[in-house]
């Protein structure tokens, strides 16, 4: 039986704790387990983060082993190793397959019924290793996909052109990784073509703009992981966000990355495109207009990582 309220986060590291915290502040859980290869770091952030409960809403926050994550409705897994200045999510893959090698038969083997939801990267890569590891059928695993990436797109377009960020409709789609493309022919704020809008706040250099925040979005985590070795906040909104769709029934649109049957030729390969994200996982992928080159961008991306995919032994 699935308790609702009841979160599994297994990896503690920069990820998995500050995902915990935003978790715990949101209220959405009553129960959360922590579990980390490093038993020590998994007790110290879940005795930090429960040091802030008398400020937050109630929640039983432990540290804990496999047994505890049966019933839990949202098994997070942000276990894994990050990247360093110099490397790619992919450069990842092989370490990072390895570890999901130890952790996905271990939730398999007890019949769990909730969600997987898949933060470690790279994170398209192993959310189909976790899908074929796990056997769980598809809707029950996602990966975060480029959610985070959504969230740096709007945030700069919101910056560029002085508006509310919440009031720009634009996705990053393709890989959460270097082959990912922002599709600009259907960004719009409010309703109001991109183009039209970034006029309306004089701007007039419309693929220059593009390119520039386009690049920055791509280039973020790089950016980042040279200051601080590592991106943490962001990711851990972004989980939240995912989260409470899930819990809430939200059946929001999320560019969250799932399996893909169809939708621009893409077929056996976990990628992200939005999608209707509500209690029963990604419920339907939106096949959201693209121009040609942006199909073309997909593709290329989509060819990538079912690539990659091949390379993979499960
Ligand atoms: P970190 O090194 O701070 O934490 C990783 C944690 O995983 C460590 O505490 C380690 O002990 C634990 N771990 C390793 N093997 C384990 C196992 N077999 N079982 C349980 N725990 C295990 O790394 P950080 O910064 O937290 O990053 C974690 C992952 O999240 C990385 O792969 C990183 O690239 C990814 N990430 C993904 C983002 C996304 O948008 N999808 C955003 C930011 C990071
Ligand atoms: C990020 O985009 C590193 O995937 C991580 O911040």
């Amino acid at each position: 039986m699935v308790n609702i309220r009841k979160a599994a986060m297994i990896g503690c590291g920069f990820v998995g704790s500050s995902s915990a915290f935003a978790l715990m502040q949101s209220g959405i859980f009553s129960e959360m387990v922590m579990i980390d290869v490093n038993r020590e770091k998994a007790e110290g952030e879940a005795m930090d983060i429960a040091h802030g409960l008398p400020f937050a809403r109630p929640i039983r926050l432990y540290a804990g082993t496999y047994d505890d994550i049966v019933d839990a409705a949202i098994i997070i897994i942000t276990a894994g190793a990050n990247q360093k200045p110099d490397e790619t999510r992919l450069d990842l893959i092989h370490k990072n397959v390895e570890i999901y090698k130890t952790i996905i038969p271990e939730i398999a083997k007890r019949n769990c019924e909730g969600m997987l939801l898949i933060v470690s990267n790279p994170v398209d890569i192993l959310t189909y290793t976790a899908l074929k590891l796990s056997g769980f059928p598809e809707d029950r695993v996602l990966g975060s996909g480029t959610v985070l990436d959504t969230a740096r797109l709007k945030y700069l377009i919101g910056e560029h052109l002085k508006v509310d960020n919440r009031s720009v409709h634009a996705f990053i789609i393709g890989e959460h990784g270097d082959s990912e493309l922002a599709a600009w022919s259907n960004a719009n704020v409010s309703g109001v073509r991109l183009d039209a809008f970034c006029e309306m706040r004089g701007h007039y250099f419309h693929e220059e703009s593009e390119d520039k925040i386009y690049e920055e979005v791509k280039n973020s985590a790089y950016e980042i992981i040279q200051r601080k070795q590592a991106t943490y906040y962001g990711i851990a909104m972004a989980v939240k966000r995912i989260c409470e769709c899930i819990i809430r029934n939200e059946q929001s649109i999320l560019p969250v990355s799932s399996m893909m049957h169809g939708i621009y030729g893409m077929e056996d390969v976990v990628i992200s495109m939005p999608a209707i994200v509500g209690k029963d996982g990604v419920e339907a992928v939106v096949p959201i207009e693209l121009d040609e080159e942006e199909q073309e961008q997909l593709k290329k991306s989509a060819t990538l990582l079912k690539e990659l995919n091949t390379m993979i032994k499960t």
